[in-house]
């Protein structure tokens, strides 16, 4: 039986083939280490660097390319932005669908004299932008917040929230690991400080990688100092981007392979994924509307949401339906609470869970036709 994917959201698969064959051929081919010398290879790996650091700017519209750090996931690059910038009894705001990328360092920080305001999200698990912009005060230092639930897709309304922390003078951390890739994302247009990001998911790049864009890096500490192949002359930390915040050898074979996933959705569209994935959402949902014992989280319609979905079957505990799901009929999914606790209570699903779907840019109709006919033989056995 073969494995239809419905793991995105955790990474992405499978890969555009320009992914693999560019990490091969890093690997085989390239070999130097970007920065660290004048000889041909190393000359080369910086090159790759710097085109995957482009393209990523493109993506994103960010307007100096080295403003975009490389870090190895979206968790390490969250970390950097809220153990570099906040202080005790600073006040930073979030909302009650944040993954534990966020939670957990705040919690952490929480626990060392950072001042923490969790907003509680709406119905559904939205997040509102007027109850979200009523807890971020002038003073507030920084305002995190989620672009897309991991756990319902639904997109949070940045923009409002921007132009307010904007005005207050307020940071601004968006979560990205869920729509980079899915979501055309302009930071300018954003009014975004700093945008934590996936590699390997909507970006199609190869696990181990992700990145940080930093539009002011005055307050930002790093979270490592090292070798950066710049300034070798002196022991202390570089202070220009990105080297301030890429110690290290970098990820050569993945930031390649990043860069061919950029590449791939450049020519693409982001819009067009868009599309297609809310294409694939509407078949979910049409599909499983009318089936009794089938509950569906989240806001309501397919718009501003992302190729993810979260249900259960009434009957089964969700890793029963998943195991059925895998075990009978090929479906790979996630089951649990997605590293999301607060997320499942804020949609009342804590501590059981969900089962997610979650689709790319090569899943097919035939795909979430599969899926649909799987779970409504799973909700009518049970019924
Ligand atoms: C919303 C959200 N934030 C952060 C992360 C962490 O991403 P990474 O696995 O790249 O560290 C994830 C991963 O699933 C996520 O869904």
């Amino acid at each position: 039986m073969r494995t239809r994917y419905f793991d995105n959201a955790a990474t992405s698969w499978p890969k555009p083939q320009a992914v693999p064959r560019t990490v091969r051929r890093s690997l085989v081919r390239g070999g130097g280490n970007a920065g660290r010398s004048g000889h041909a290879k190393a000359l080369a790996a910086a090159r790759t660097v710097l085109r995957t650091r482009e393209l990523a700017a493109e993506l994103f519209h960010v307007a100096d390319p080295s403003r975009l750090v490389f870090t190895k996931n979206a968790t390490e690059a969250l970390n950097l932005a809220l153990y570099g910038l906040l202080r005790p009894a600073d006040r930073v705001v979030t909302s009650s669908m944040e993954h534990n990328s966020v939670m957990r360092p705040l919690r952490d920080l929480a626990r060392r004299g950072v001042a923490l305001e969790v907003v509680p999200a709406a119905a559904g698990g939205v997040i509102e932008p007027a109850a979200f912009c009523a807890a971020v005060t002038a003073g507030t230092r920084l305002a995190v917040v989620t672009h897309a639930s991991n756990v319902t897709g639904a997109v949070t309304d940045v923009a409002p929230i921007g132009e307010h922390c904007r005005r207050l003078g307020v940071a601004l951390l968006l979560d990205a690991a869920q729509t980079a890739g899915c979501v055309p994302i302009d930071v300018e247009a954003l009014r975004v400080d700093f945008l934590a990001f996936s590699g390997h998911k909507g970006l199609l790049g190869p696990q181990g990688t992700g990145g940080l864009y930093v539009r002011d890096e005055r307050a930002l500490e790093p979270l490592e100092r090292g070798g950066t192949g710049s300034r070798s002359d002196r022991e202390e930390q570089p202070e220009f981007l990105p080297d301030r915040y890429e110690s290290g050898t970098l990820n050569m074979p993945g930031i390649a392979g990043l860069g061919a996933g950029v590449e791939y959705l450049l020519r693409r569209g982001v819009q067009s994924v868009q599309a297609h994935e809310r294409r694939l959402l509407e078949l979910f949902l049409e599909g499983l509307a009318e089936q009794p014992g089938i509950t569906v989280y989240g806001p309501p319609g397919a718009e501003a949401r992302t190729g993810v979905l979260s249900l259960n079957v009434a009957g089964l505990s969700c890793s029963e339906a998943g195991s059925a799901l895998e075990d009978r009929f090929g479906l790979a999914t996630r089951v649990g609470l997605h590293c999301a606790p607060i997320a499942h209570r804020s949609l009342g699903t804590f501590p059981d869970g969900t089962v997610r779907f979650s689709w790319g840019v090569f899943t097919c109709e035939r795909d979430a036709g599969a899926a649909v006919r799987a779970l409504r033989t799973l909700a009518q056995e049970r019924g």
